[in-house]
This record gives C-alpha cells, sequence and structure tokens, in this order.
C-alpha cells in the first residue's frame, strides 16, 4: 500500500463541488484581525468560552475522592475535585481570603480538603469553608456562613465520560447546544451511546501545544478541502476524502473506509473490531462533529477520539486529544498513529496560516471555496455571540 497521494491523483480540482445557483464560488472569510486582535478574543472568552459548555477533564481521570484537576476556561481558572460523596464538582480556583489561586498544580491528590498556600484557610471537597486559622476571632458566635465564604461553584455536567463545566450564571441548555449538535450531526440521538464512550479508557493522550488561533483550528477541522494535500495515509483509509467534499458533515453520513482497508490504522491494516453497541450502519465508517467552541469528536468502529481545546491567547491554543478503547485492549500503536499524524498535519498547517493573519495580505481576509461554505454558520455563529471584528 503506498502511503502517498496527491491532489492530481485524486482529481481534486475537477470533483470540487460547484456553488448552488445565486451563490458567489469565494465567500469571504473572517478578516485577519479576528484571529489576532487581544480585544476580539477577549470578547470571544467573555461571550463563548466562558458562556458555553465547554469539556474539562475526563473524569476518570479524577478516580478518587480528592482528586483535582484544574483548566483554564476563558479568563478563569477552573478546579475540578472528586467529592467524598464520589460526585464531581467544578469551582473557581480563587481563595474567598484574599483570593490567592488555590491549587498551582495541574492535578494532583488531596487527603480530604484543600488548603489554601496563603494564610492557609481550608475548604472541604464540597467546596464549603471549614477552617481557618484564628477561626474564634472571624466567627466569633458560630453563625459564619461556610457555604457563602466557601469556593464559588461552577456548572457541571457529565457526558461521555467527560466533564463538561460551563462558567454560566445560567448556561445554556446542555441538551440543546452539546447533545443538540451532536444529534443533529449524526442524524439520531442515540447513534453516538452506541460507541460507549462513558466506559472505554484512554488508551493514549497526546497534548498539542498549536501556536495558532482556536477558529483556524476549528475551520481546518471543519473542512476536507485539504485532506487530499497534507493527509496521505487519512486519505487512503478513508478515499472520498480526498475529493475534498467536506461530506463529513452531511447530516448521518460517515465516511467508508476505503475497500482495501481493514481498520482505522495508520497502514490500514485491522483494529479491533468494533464495539459491542454498533450496528453495521456504524461499522467501516468514519464520523467527525464539532462542538462549538470547542470539541472534536471522531467515531470508528473500535474507538473514539476525544479533542478538548482550550484556547490561551490569540495565537496560542492546548489541544488534548484523547484516543478511547474498550478496556483491556492492548497494543493501540498503529491505531493511534493515524490519528496523531493527522493531528500534527492540521496543526501545522494552522500554525503556517497563523503569521499571516497579521499580514496586509489578509486585512481583508481570504476566501472560502464551495467546500467550505459551511465555514460560514461557524463565522456566523461566532459573530452573533461575539460581534463583528473591526
Ligand atoms: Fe487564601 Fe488568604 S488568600 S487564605
Ligand atoms: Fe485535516
Amino acid at each position: 500500500m503506498t502511503t502517498t497521494s496527491s491532489p492530481i491523483e485524486h482529481g481534486l480540482v475537477d470533483d470540487a463541488p460547484a456553488a448552488p445557483e445565486g451563490v458567489e464560488p469565494l465567500q469571504p472569510t473572517m478578516p485577519g484581525v479576528a484571529y489576532t486582535a487581544a480585544d476580539y478574543f477577549a470578547a470571544e472568552q467573555a461571550s463563548l468560552f466562558e458562556a458555553e459548555w465547554m469539556c474539562a477533564v475526563r473524569s476518570s481521570d479524577l478516580a478518587a475522592p480528592g482528586a483535582f484537576e484544574r483548566v483554564q476556561i476563558g479568563r478563569e481558572s477552573v478546579l475540578i475535585v472528586r467529592g467524598r460523596d464520589g460526585g464531581l464538582r467544578a469551582f473557581l480556583n480563587i481563595c474567598r481570603h484574599r483570593g490567592a489561586m488555590l491549587c498551582t498544580e495541574d492535578s494532583g491528590q488531596v487527603r480530604r480538603n484543600l488548603q489554601c498556600p496563603y494564610h492557609a484557610w481550608t475548604y472541604g471537597l464540597d467546596g464549603r469553608l471549614i477552617a481557618a486559622p484564628n477561626m474564634a476571632a472571624i466567627d466569633i458566635d458560630g453563625s459564619l456562613d461556610r457555604q457563602q465564604y466557601g469556593l464559588v461553584p461552577v456548572h457541571l455536567r457529565e457526558w461521555l465520560g467527560y466533564a463538561w463545566v460551563c462558567l454560566a450564571d445560567e448556561p445554556p441548555s446542555f441538551e440543546d447546544t452539546v447533545i443538540g449538535s451532536v444529534t443533529e450531526r449524526l442524524g439520531s440521538s442515540d447513534t453516538v451511546e452506541r460507541y460507549g464512550a462513558t466506559d472505554l479508557v484512554v488508551a493514549h493522550r497526546q497534548v498539542y501545544d498549536v501556536a495558532a488561533n482556536w477558529k483556524l483550528i476549528i475551520e481546518n477541522f471543519m473542512e476536507c478541502y485539504h485532506c487530499a494535500t497534507i493527509h496521505p495515509e487519512l486519505t487512503e483509509v478513508l478515499p472520498e476524502f480526498a475529493q475534498g467534499l467536506a461530506a463529513q458533515y452531511h447530516v448521518g453520513h460517515g465516511a467508508e473506509f476505503g475497500s482495501e482497508i481493514d481498520g482505522f490504522t495508520v497502514d490500514g491494516h485491522e483494529g479491533f473490531g468494533r464495539l459491542p453497541g454498533l450496528t453495521e450502519a456504524e461499522d467501516r465508517r468514519y464520523f467527525a462533529i464539532t462542538v462549538r467552541p470547542g470539541v472534536f469528536l471522531n467515531l470508528v468502529p473500535d474507538h473514539v477520539i476525544v479533542h478538548r481545546m482550550f484556547p490561551l491567547a490569540p495565537d496560542r491554543t492546548t489541544v488534548i486529544c484523547d484516543w478511547l478503547f474498550a478496556p483491556g485492549i492492548e497494543g493501540v500503536e498503529s491505531s493511534v498513529e493515524l490519528f496523531h499524524r493527522v493531528n500534527v498535519q492540521d496543526f501545522e498547517a494552522c500554525e503556517r496560516t497563523q503569521p499571516a493573519m497579521s499580514s496586509r495580505a489578509y486585512r481583508n481576509g481570504g476566501v472560502l471555496v464551495p467546500a467550505e461554505h459551511h465555514i460560514l454558520d461557524f463565522h456566523e455563529w461566532v459573530t452573533e455571540r461575539v460581534g463583528p471584528p473591526h
């Protein structure tokens, strides 16, 4: 099997779809400033990352009571903690006394409580203030409201084995936004459940520090116009991707494995069969789903790949990618290698694009070809919430 491919071999240009009648074939992208300006990024932090549901941690990473992880959501440091009752909770990672950052490690394990490293105010795993030095002088008659001076809670929901958090006072409906976007893409609400992602285990995790704006990463993920050029391994496994049609975004459509392909692996050799809940319709198929603003989900017969994005600056995004397999499976290297290569290829492309965002050549943006026109929906979604870039 060859591992190279080229746009010409795959007839990319000739096979590309035309724009519908009356629609200009070249549509504008957002202007460069939307990808570089500190004030636009700050507006996105406020109106998107701190307003929508963000996928924060893999629940099973916080197995025992006292296990914690902190994540950056918009401008806030958020702490996710496993409680003594077994539940997960999220709090702002800020001491209520004089505001010291409570947990300075990215993850860890405490025994029974969380103690501020500054003046030692101490909080239970449920966030309540439970002790402070000289407490008798603070709580003279024992009436101090420990909840009121407890850690500030953050909304949390668990789904697909992940804890999702939302910083909004009144979060948007999780069912309508997160679950709704998956359902809309797959054409049914139970397809994703059949993969059983909650009970799969993280066989591999890769953290990518990408020097690119988060929107470039989403836009790249949403289109397949680049697939024939930069993804030789992926287009071998999924020949229709070489046509650049973005067929992965048609409702209910999963890209079919090539006839010579035995599994979703770097060289197309056999993987691990299919997950127990799957039907014939999901076998030998790849589904890609974007959950705005920060998750990409990939479903293949024997595993699930979940990307969580954490936009840190206009030109910097951390992407954490988990490969989830059935428990007990070993030897996943060639399965992992396929999408790891795809990730590296994609993120390098995004990094090559980022410097151009501040060039005068991109002052008014670039253009989207017909196979990329669905990206306009994403731009509209952003500008509706954040406002137009200026
Ligand atoms: Fe945390 Fe003082 S700032 S105890
Ligand atoms: Fe790609």
